[in-house]
């Protein structure tokens, strides 16, 4: 299929690169985690809360397979977490183009200090918990990808122009 697909930690820039690509290219974005919000009428966190994180994990899983279904062309951008899920990274793959937003931990800390919204870097000591995530993460996140982009000190211009610049030399 044919969808941009963005994926990449939490805080590294899935949502709002797609916000600003959707309104580059007038394609439509869909976001997983606001999808599986309006589908289940809760917020993530409320989810993690009542039911634990494998329901969500279930939930991702089912709002992929439910997009498969759908045939126009979307921007899709997925919760950090999404990728884990060797099952997720193969539905990924059909479902279009992946690009990995790839962020330091140092930016992730700097852009999400404070936030009260992820389940996972709630507690004691934030910061300790994104490098040990991340640490965990990247070679997930680089084997789900088929582009991978520096992200780090770049502002939406640079971000956008690199993202269609790679969809251009596919056409
Ligand atoms: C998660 C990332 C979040 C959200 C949930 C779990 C993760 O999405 O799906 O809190 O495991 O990395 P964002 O990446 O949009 O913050």
């Amino acid at each position: 299929m044919n969808n941009i697909i963005l994926i990449g930690f939490m805080g590294c820039g899935k949502s709002s690169v797609g916000v600003r690509l959707s309104y580059e290219l007038r394609i439509p974005l869909l976001d997983t985690d606001k999808e599986i919000e309006r589908q289940r009428k809760a917020a993530v966190s409320e989810i993690f809360e009542k039911y634990g994180e494998e329901a969500f994990r279930n939930m991702e899983t089912e709002c992929l397979i439910g997009l498969l279904k759908d045939k126009d062309e979307k921007i899709i951008s997925v919760g950090g977490g999404l990728p884990l899920r060797s099952e997720n990274r193969a539905l990924l793959k059909e479902l279009g183009r992946v690009f990995y937003l790839r962020v330091s931990a140092e930016t992730v800390c700097k852009r999400l200090a404070g936030d009260t919204t992820r389940p996972l870097l709630q507690g004691e000591n934030p910061k300790e918990k994104v490098r040990e995530l991340l640490g965990k993460r990247s070679s997930i996140y680089e084997a789900a990808a088929d582009v991978i982009i520096d992200a780090d000190d770049k502002g939406f211009d640079e971000l956008i122009s690199e993202i269609t610049g790679k969809l251009e030399e596919r056409k």
